[in-house]
């Protein structure tokens, strides 16, 4: 295998409906973005109100190798690759050959090994060791929630803009991690890299998840928490105080780092119903926008009591020098301000990271940036020991 060139990764996600590539270089011992190539079939699992897996994974087959040509393409240009609507019909304009040329400079390939859905997984998961073994290069497996944790841990150079200042990249341990998307909310402590313990998770929805069928069920679409969020910040941005409603904060002082969102998506479930029925309305998506927007409101303020308390408790716990709150639900704006004022108030020295809006989503350079502190650490298998696991866990 070829161990003597510069550390240059080719990552590859596709854990769930997203299929992306990315490359990730070093400058000055800091892992670097080189570009970021994302193609969605969310447009695909809107008409379903949720993602059918045999959907994603034939939109995953669809995507994956423009999705990587481009990655490489654009890796020599260090330009934003971010691209929804990467089709087919592209398929005939990739250059698939400057492509294969540019795979000389690969050093690694990192693929998503799990957790996710396994038809998706497997699509990222074979094209990422075929790559591995026809060009003899060491095949890095990485777990996703591992690589959210690292969207908040790394240098861009896309659109020529340079970070140059490391302490921007290099985080301090301890480290808490919250990680929350449609699929994951989970709290992590980590010592140094690769070293975690789990301290707490969802008990049963995912706060992503919560959202989701929470903005359904205002009619708001799929995936619906850009939706909902947005319903909520217009309601702060029209009234000094509280929403009038107050929706339970589930398991918030049981004494766990645990979380439980199942029972705060019914008690909105419970007081929508009883606005149809006061109002003689046929369904919830009819409820007026001035109550759609408290009721949106009150929803978050649960949430960012319930996450901000128990991220509390734990930065009073292990006293954290950074502090990560990362995955989709992180590009919540309110969210991300109320996490950042609890830690004001407890820990003040300590750092909160959040990624750059473009890696809150499902990308590759997370996984591309959790390789490259794998490969520090001599931790580099090979495309025969790599195994694909829906299931996999951080420890
Ligand atoms: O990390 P991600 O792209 O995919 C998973 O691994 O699940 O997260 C997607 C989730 C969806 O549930 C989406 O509604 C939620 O992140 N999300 C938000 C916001 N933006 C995305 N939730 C609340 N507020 C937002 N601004
Ligand atoms: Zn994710």
């Amino acid at each position: 295998m070829n161990r003597e060139k510069d550390i240059k990764i080719l990552a590859i996600e596709t854990s769930c409906d997203e299929t992306a590539a990315a490359v990730i270089s070093e400058v000055k011992g800091e892992p670097v973005i080189l570009s970021n190539v994302i193609s969605s079939s969310v447009d695909l699992h809107a008409q379903t109100g949720g993602i059918v897996p045999e959907v994603a994974s034939r939109a995953q087959m669809e995507f994956i190798l423009p999705v990587i040509t481009k990655a490489l393409r654009e890796s020599r240009q260090a330009v934003s690759g971010d691209d929804q609507k990467l089709r087919n019909s592209e398929l005939g304009t990739c250059d698939y050959q400057q492509a294969y040329e540019s795979l000389a400079d690969i050093s690694h390939i990192a693929v998503t090994a799990g957790p996710g859905l396994i038809g998706s997984l497997l699509v990222g998961f074979n094209a990422a060791k075929t790559l591995a073994y026809t060009k003899d290069l060491p095949l890095i497996a990485v777990n996703h929630i591992e690589g959210h944790i690292y969207s908040a841990m790394g240098g861009s150079e896309l659109g020529g803009e340079t970070i140059t200042n490391s302490q921007l990249r290099t985080p301090s341990f301890p480290l808490i991690a919250l990680t929350v998307s449609g699929g994951h909310t989970l709290l992590v402590l980590m010592k140094d890299h690769g070293d975690y313990e789990i301290l707490g998770g969802t008990i049963d929805d995912a706060v992503g998840e919560a959202y989701d069928k929470v903005a359904q069920l205002l009619g708001l679409g799929y995936p619906g928490g850009p939706a909902l969020s947005k319903l909520a910040s217009e309601f702060r941005d029209k009234s000094e105080i509280r929403s009038p409603i107050n929706f339970p904060r589930p398991i918030m002082r049981d004494g766990t780092y645990n979380f439980s969102f199942s029972g705060l998506k019914t008690a909105v479930l419970i007081y929508t119903k009883k606005i149809v029925a006061e109002l003689n309305l046929s369904n919830p998506t009819e409820i007026d926008l001035a109550t759609k927007q408290e009721i949106a409101a009150a929803f978050e303020e649960a949430v960012a009591d319930v996450l901000s308390f128990k991220l509390g408790k734990a930065i009073e716990q292990f006293e954290p020098k950074t502090v990560v709150f990362a995955g989709g639900v992180s590009a919540n704006k309110y969210l991300c301000e109320r996490l950042q004022s609890k830690l004001a108030e407890i820990s003040p020295n300590s750092e909160l990271r959040t990624p750059s809006f473009n890696l809150t989503g499902d990308n590759a350079a997370m996984i591309g940036l959790t390789a490259y502190h794998h490969i520090k650490n001599g931790q580099v298998s090979d495309w025969r020991s790599a195994k694909v696991d829906a299931n996999l866990k951080l420890i």
